[in-house]
């Protein structure tokens, strides 16, 4: 049965490397049907309603979408797009499996964790507001239905994938009351679960772990700031952003992306990384039940880098995105 997906190829490197995703699962022969959206709208002014209706339409009925990067202005400007489809579909769940590829240098061998990170509330409420000139004020917005929801889903997810462990990280010993009402909903969770370890950890403690010894991390369940900038860094240790995928998760609907930005230095140049986009691609048919196919795939790009002669400059090649392109479709054929 052929699948109805959407696609978002975003904007700098996003339509490159999201075409470069398409061609090499089309080739698996997965049936896909894309049906193409752009999330920007014509006129942007922040406080604008979320002008992309089409796009969430999209999403909703289609229930899976692969997404390239989107720009989003520092400082002023108009909220994120990425935040807002992420609000807006309720997609609560961001979860990003951090793993080695054989053939890209990095710090450490061996790591193997998944991240799990709360997606609709904390700071990315973005309820901010100057009380008086010289002083702002951010909202942290922690709920218990929400916190709830991301531990039971952290539960499920390492039960389903024959993980063993769950760290809960937090800043509870300062904000007693936000953090602490999220430890109190994964404490609840966990003690359904206890054929899976739990532990807790301060956010910056687990920073510093992770550098000196990632591999005692199996799963990690994290408020969305906290698992914002834990995911970069776990995405460090195995070679960056480049390599690692992500996938935002509801109810009834998903958005599978590449973690990194538009990359504007690069842009048109031919020279972008499609393994992101494509792993986010690959976490997408699992999610649509192709896992054959899913694993095909893997196994191409795994071969790819294991030969390491059709690598991306920013892994340590000098091919361009469609030599790459055209190195794992011929690596299907073998896979
Ligand atoms: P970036 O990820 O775009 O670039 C950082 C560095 O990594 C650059 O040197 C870039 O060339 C390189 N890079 C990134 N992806 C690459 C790829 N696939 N292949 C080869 N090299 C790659 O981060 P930056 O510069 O902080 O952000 C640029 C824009 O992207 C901003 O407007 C930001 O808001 C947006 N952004 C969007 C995201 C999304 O849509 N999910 C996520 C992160 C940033």
């Amino acid at each position: 049965m052929a699948h109805r997906v959407t696609l978002i190829p975003g904007e700098g490197i996003g339509p490159e490397v999201s075409q470069a995703a398409r061609r090499i699962i089309d080739a698996a022969g997965v049936s896909i049907e894309w049906e193409e959206v752009s999330p920007r709208p014509a006129e942007e002014r922040p406080g604008a309603e979320l002008p992309y209706a089409a796009v969430l339409e999209s999403v909703r009925r289609n229930r899976a979408a692969l997404k390239g990067p989107m720009a989003t202005a520092i400082a002023g400007g108009a909220p994120s797009i990425n935040v807002g489809l992420r609000q807006a579909l309720e997609l609560y769940a961001n979860l990003r499996p951090v793993k080695n590829l054989e053939g890209v240098k990095s710090r450490f061998d061996g790591v193997d964790l998944v991240i799990v990170r709360e997606n609709t509330e904390d700071l990315y409420a973005g309820l901010e507001h100057t009380v008086v000139p010289g002083v702002v004020e951010s909202l942290k917005i922690i709920t218990e239905k929400a916190s709830t929801r991301i531990a039971r889903f952290a539960f499920e997810y390492t039960r389903r994938h024959g993980r063993k462990k769950i760290h809960a990280i937090h800043k509870a010993n300062i904000m007693k009351l936000s953090d602490g009402l999220f430890l109190t909903c994964a404490r609840r969770v966990a003690a359904d679960y206890p054929d899976i370890e739990y532990k807790e950890l301060i956010v910056d403690n687990t920073c510093m772990q992770l550098v000196l010894n990632p591999h005692q991390f199996d799963v990690m369940l994290l408020p969305n700031l906290y698992g914002d900038v834990v995911s970069d860094l776990a995405a460090g240790l195995v070679g960056g952003l480049g390599v690692v995928p992500s996938g935002n998760l509801g109810e009834k609907a998903a958005i599978f992306e590449a973690v990194h930005g538009t990359a504007p230095d690069i842009t048109g140049k031919g020279i972008a990384n499609p393994t992101a986009i494509l792993m986010s691609g690959i976490m997408m048919l699992d999610y649509l039940g192709e896992t054959a196919a899913a694993q095909r795939i893997e196994r191409a790009l795994h071969a790819v880098y294991r030969e390491g002669e059709h690598l991306t400059r920013d892994v340590g090649g000098h091919a361009t995105t469609e030599e790459f392109t055209a190195a794992v479709i011929s690596a299907l054929g073998r896979a």
